[in-house]
């Protein structure tokens, strides 16, 4: 630790050090706890632009170079050479596992794929329109009702059965959500297949003729849950570590990050691209539609464009781009309307001075929902796709605060702007 900055308070003239905490890589950071109770101050910084929430091993992003890193490996590297399951479980333990450890870890969460016969029973419950986020959400905080014997925080092996039935279940309770909303029968995990065919065939099987699961299908749903797997301190994970933070048990903070990630500025961001192509319709309305965009009376957003961090491009943008082509070609799907709809829209966009002066690129979720309706995957089951990739990156995340002997409770405080104090009214007063 090294001081190089203070606080002065320039009526009174006292000073405050302030420790600039430095990382592996990335700016530093300055220490700020003895601030309030040396100079009586808050800082504020709405939305975190520029507060650290937490010290973390995790990932890194340098959004000015458009580079993202799980552990120190390139995201582009672990695309090409890695598995899903691999990178869940680099996240989890921070080193790329040996063949024995892998085999190990796959072999856990392939045993851990089936859910309590009554939690299936929930989705009786639901209205068959019933959004399936929603569904998914209020079913993952369910767990804790179910599975005790992982809900002991303090206690590691809790905390390891915990991570691996959250990932191996959430694709089961995706496809119950789904098989739900088509009225369809359950169809029950397979555990002799990988992790993203079993999926495929729990969303697409049914019981009264064969489905053959289509390897390019399982590829392309691996290489983008790669891609999807963790984002460092995003909204989802925020919200993950902070119920974590109370003590609440897992399945509490990780359907609280579900919440959080449905939102259209987050994951929900898949589904509306996909809205918006719809609603633009053609490339000669392209121009039309970005009139609204740059209209700030208008309200209308560019959906898949622009990131907190990504003030260059988004790696992984670059990355499902490329696969569109790939996986359309290999699906003999080329003629794709959206998708073409899509690359002239970012063409148009990265030429236009409102984007390129706000360094407005696309983001992961530009494309992805091209990727996912070439597979057969519905819109409403989009973000449902990303929380299960996310999955990954939460647990670890959780797992790192909870283990650290020094987790405290994370409380934010305000800049109030309400009313001072004031004498209660009877109501015939007022
Ligand atoms: N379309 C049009 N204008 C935009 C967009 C967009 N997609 N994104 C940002 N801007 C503009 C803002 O209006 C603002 O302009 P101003 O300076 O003239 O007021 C400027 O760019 C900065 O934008 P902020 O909203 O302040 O940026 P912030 O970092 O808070 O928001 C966010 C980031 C939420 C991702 C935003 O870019 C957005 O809404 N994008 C569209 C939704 C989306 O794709 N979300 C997915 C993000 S990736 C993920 O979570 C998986």
């Amino acid at each position: 630790m090294s001081t190089k900055y203070e606080l002065k308070n320039l009526a009174t003239g006292k000073t405050t050090p302030l420790n600039a905490i430095t990382g592996t890589i990335g700016p530093e950071a300055l220490d700020i706890s003895s601030l309030t109770k040396e100079q009586g101050v808050f800082t504020f910084d709405p939305g975190f632009m520029a507060t650290a929430s937490t010290e973390s091993k995790i990932t890194y992003i340098d959004g000015d170079a458009g580079m993202l890193l799980y552990r120190g490996y390139p995201v582009e590297q672990l695309a090409e050479k890695s598995s899903f399951l691999e990178v869940a479980n680099l996240l989890i333990n921070g080193t790329l596992p040996t063949k024995a450890e892998l085999c190990a870890f796959q072999n856990s969460i392939m045993r851990h794929t089936m859910v309590n016969e009554q939690l299936l029973r929930f989705f009786q419950g639901f209205h068959h329109d019933a959004h399936p986020m929603a569904m998914v959400s209020a079913v993952v905080a369910s767990m804790a009702a179910f599975y005790h014997d992982t809900t002991d925080i303090e206690d590691p092996r809790h905390r390891e059965i915990f991570s691996h039935r959250i990932i191996a279940k959430l694709p089961t309770i995706a496809a119950a959500a789904y098989k739900h909303t088509l009225g369809q029968p359950f169809i029950y995990p397979r555990n002799d297949l990988r992790y993203c065919a079993n999926m495929l065939n729990m969303f697409f099987a049914v019981p009264c003729e064969p489905y053959a699961i289509d390897p390019v299908a399982a590829e392309a749903l691996d290489l983008l849950f790669i891609l999807h797997a963790d984002h460092e301190q995003n909204a989802s994970t925020s919200t993950v570590r902070l119920a974590g933070s109370t003590g609440a048990n897992p399945y509490a903070a990780i359907s609280a990050g579900v919440s959080a990630l449905w939102g259209p500025a987050h994951g929900g961001a898949n589904e509306a691209v996909l809205d918006m192509l719809d609603g633009i319709g053609s490339v000669a309305n392209i121009d039309k539609f970005l009139v609204r965009v740059k209209d700030k009376n208008d309200h209308v957003r560019l959906m898949g464009f622009g990131h907190r961090v990504y003030k260059n491009f988004d790696p992984r943008a670059k990355i499902i781009r490329g696969m569109c082509y790939r996986v359309l070609e290999k699906l003999g799907k080329t003629d794709n309307p959206l998708f073409e709809l899509a690359l002239k829209l970012e063409e148009i966009a990265l030429k236009d001075d409102y984007f390129v002066s706000r360094k407005l690129y696309p983001n992961v979720d530009f494309y992805s929902g091209i990727i996912y309706s070439a597979l057969g995957i519905p819109r409403s089951m989009f973000t449902v796709m990303f929380a299960i990739a996310r999955t990954a990156g939460w647990v670890a995340q959780w797992q790192e605060m909870v283990s650290d002997p020094h987790m405290r409770i994370g409380r934010p405080r305000q800049l109030y702007t309400g009313p001072t104090q004031r004498d209660y009214q009877s109501i015939e007063k007022r």
